[in-house]
């Protein structure tokens, strides 16, 4: 694929890496390339960072035809700049696609996309610890068209921003609150796709829980509302008794990357780890009689994320003290190690620039 290349004639000061935030600032550049249901993908260009045109009555803006994607560009201690478990991203990217009828991408052409992108932008790669560029690649529908019909038009663009920790609280325990109001995902729908409807979807749920005070909701799922299922920018862990507990994948759930690598390291290192259905009841009994000995969220976001305090119709219940646990810290550790460089990458996972 030919990726034509227009350089931003006025570059930006990088921003001050002890005051990044999350998604708040964006590189010189972005990659856009086009798709319609005749030529297919086309005219793939990295062009200066900047508003984009789009019209009024463009599918995206009215039906909500748009998949993301989420994945970091470490900077190792050596300066390399590198991405973690990549294809992984693309893939699933291509699987949401399908699922909201928006083009698939062949997978080289978006590998090539993303490396050519971060390859320029990756001055832009934050040296600070616990800093890295997180890349957000999206797809919209692009044709204007009020009629509910199959798409024939779509953009996919590549951003990046610089960024910190994604909560406030970094690798401190964070605080959530059961949603026992709104759901985020029935079997059937698109809980499994990452499309920005879900996350609409969620916010007010989200909102209500940050006016108490927590940082964002545990969802539950949406027929009974008796199981666990996720976090709003996370999958979740239990360590009850040893064991290592995590909702499966019943197409309700974002199949995370993060969630994918921490069960392979867990299963590498002899825990024994069950996916199935969690009834929150099962989390308040194991909280209540001592045997829930760690809680975490994992995310690209979120990294590895202790919960520290879960908070079901009104009652509080405290994890571990409210400290990050053994296992969370070693997780954090493991992971955060092979994606920054600290150590060996024995699976393959990392893909340097
Ligand atoms: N669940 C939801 C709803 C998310 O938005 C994310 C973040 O991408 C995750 C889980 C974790 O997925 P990953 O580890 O691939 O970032
Ligand atoms: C990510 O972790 O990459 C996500 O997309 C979560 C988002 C809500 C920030």
């Amino acid at each position: 694929m030919d990726i034509r290349i227009i350089k931003n004639p006025s570059p930006s000061e990088k921003p001050d890496e002890n005051a990044l935030g999350f998604g708040l600032t964006y590189t010189d550049h972005m990659f856009i390339m086009d798709y319609n249901r005749s030529v297919g993908w086309h005219n793939a260009r990295i062009v200066p960072f900047g508003p984009l045109e789009i019209h009024p009555a463009a599918v995206v803006l009215h039906y909500g035809a748009e998949v993301f994607e989420g994945l970091k560009a470490y900077r190792a201690a050596d300066g390399t700049v590198r991405l973690f478990r990549p294809l992984d991203n693309i893939r699933r990217m291509n699987d949401s696609a399908e699922r909201l009828c928006l083009p698939v991408i062949d997978e080289d052409d978006a590998m090539q996309a993303l490396v050519e992108f971060v390859r320029l932008e990756q001055d832009f790669v934050p040296h600070k610890s616990g800093t890295s560029l997180y890349i957000r690649p999206f797809m919209i529908a692009t044709e204007a068209n009020l009629g509910l019909h199959g798409i024939n038009e779509a953009s996919f663009i590549i951003i990046a921003s610089p960024s910190g920790s994604y909560y406030k609280e970094g690798i401190s325990p964070v605080s959530i609150m059961i949603e026992t109001e709104d759901v985020r995902a029935v079997k059937g729908g698109t809980g499994y796709a990452k499309c920005g409807g879900n996350y609409a979807a969620s916010t007010r749920a989200g909102e209500r829980a940050e006016k108490l005070g927590f940082s964002q909701v545990l969802w539950l799922d949406g027929v009974e509302r008796k199981y666990i299922e996720e976090v709003g920018s996370m999958n979740v862990m239990f360590k009850i008794a040893g064991k290592v507990i995590t909702p499966d994948l019943i197409g309700t759930v974002l199949p995370g990357i993060t969630r994918r690598s921490i069960l392979e390291m867990l299963r590498d290192e002899g825990y024994e780890v069950e996916e199935r259905r969690i009834s929150v009841e099962e989390i308040i009994n194991a909280l209540e009689n001592g045997t829930l000995e760690e809680a975490f969220g994992c995310g690209t976001a979120a990294v590895v994320s202790p919960m520290g305090k879960l908070v079901f119709n009104g009652r509080e219940y405290t994890i571990n003290n409210n400290e990050i646990g053994p296992l969370t810290a070693h997780l954090y550790d493991t992971l955060t190690g092979i994606q920054w460089g600290r150590l060996e990458d024995t699976k393959g996972w990392v893909l340097t620039i």
